[in-house]
């Protein structure tokens, strides 16, 4: 299960090389198997600051750290991450930012939290189920072509129409059965190792948690809180995730956005990040344990 094992957790020590005394934030928190790994090396001087808006991460990390201190676990979505580090006081003081982006494996297994089509559930889908909208309210009031519109572009679903039609012909929807078994018959199976629904539910979830947006907004909170020399990583799990993160370690690594025939120095450009190494993806051995790290992803800068 990828809660005890946490997704390329070498490859993410290597990136971020945690030293004792060092404060690391933790943007994804889950079940704290990243965050655990770091505290095993930061010593008694060190600190990890967990964030998760998951209710039930944030039970599950609050336990951890009434038996470890070192560890500070905040309900916050790591879009209030310099919020989290202004109110820690260690803005500009983290040596590393860590984001495993995503679903947990708790989260997909437990059916009554509706993210997984292999489990019959209430469609909610909510990473936190105190605020903003169901799956279901959402799917049974959306017009068909905004339902289309975010199964196209948040899960590059090439059905899009096609589900989305069937999608209101078979309004009210309530459970994840119904969707999944709804998608099966509305579009032909086209990968044997895919359900038909998975792009469908990833779309669905991405939009709901507007997890894109999230990272759009937390990435540059990153550079800031981090201190010179500080890194980040990040684990992404789809395309849509992963050009963002390559996109903003581009360009920070670039520096200020001049017209590129304007003759600015080097010097002039200040890039604020350096591209550590390539992007890292799990290796057959990983993939074959933990099936879920197959599309995986990590991406490593460090602040200048
Ligand atoms: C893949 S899991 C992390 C697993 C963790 N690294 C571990 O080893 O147990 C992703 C976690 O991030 C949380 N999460 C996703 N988006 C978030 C956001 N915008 N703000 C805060 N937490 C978020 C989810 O609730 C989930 O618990």
């Amino acid at each position: 299960m990828r809660d005890h094992h946490p997704v390329l957790l070498r490859e993410v020590l290597e990136a971020l090389r945690p030293r004792e005394g060092g404060v690391y934030f933790d943007c994804t928190l889950g079940r704290g198997g990243h965050a655990t790994a770091l505290l095993e090396i930061v010593g008694p001087g060190g600190r990890v600051i967990g964030l998760d808006r998951d209710p039930e991460a944030v039970v599950a990390g609050r336990r951890l750290a009434e038996a470890d201190p070192r560890l500070v676990v905040r309900a916050a979505s790591f879009s209030s991450l310099l919020q989290q580090a202004e109110e820690l006081g260690t803005t500009g003081r983290v040596d590393g930012v860590l984001f495993d982006l995503g679903v947990s494996s708790p989260q997909l297994e437990a059916p009554e939290r509706g993210f997984s089509f292999l489990r019959d559930g209430p469609l909610d889908m909510r990473m936190d189920p105190s605020a903003g909208t169901s799956a279901a309210q959402w799917l049974n009031t959306a017009s068909e072509a905004e339902i289309a519109r975010v199964l196209r572009s948040y899960g590059e679903e090439p059905d899009a129409h096609r589900i989305a039609s069937a999608i209101v012909r078979a309004r009210p929807l309530s459970t994840t059965r119904q969707l999944s078994e709804l998608v099966e018959r509305a579009v032909p199976r086209r990968a044997r190792d895919r359900h038909p629904a998975t792009l469908t539910f990833q779309a669905i979830r991405i939009f709901l948690n507007r997890e894109l947006e999230e990272l759009e907004s937390a990435l540059p909170q990153a550079l800031e809180v981090l201190r010179a020399g500080g890194r980040l990583a990040v684990i992404s799990f789809h395309s849509l995730e992963d050009r963002r993160v390559k996109r903003f370690i581009r360009d920070q690594a670039r520096g200020d956005p001049f017209p590129r025939d304007l003759p600015v120095p080097q010097s002039a450009l200040r890039p604020r990040l350096r591209p550590v190494g390539d992007a890292v993806r799990p290796s057959v051995e990983e993939v074959a344990d933990n099936p879920r790290a197959r599309s995986a992803v990590l991406r490593v800068a460090e602040k200048l």
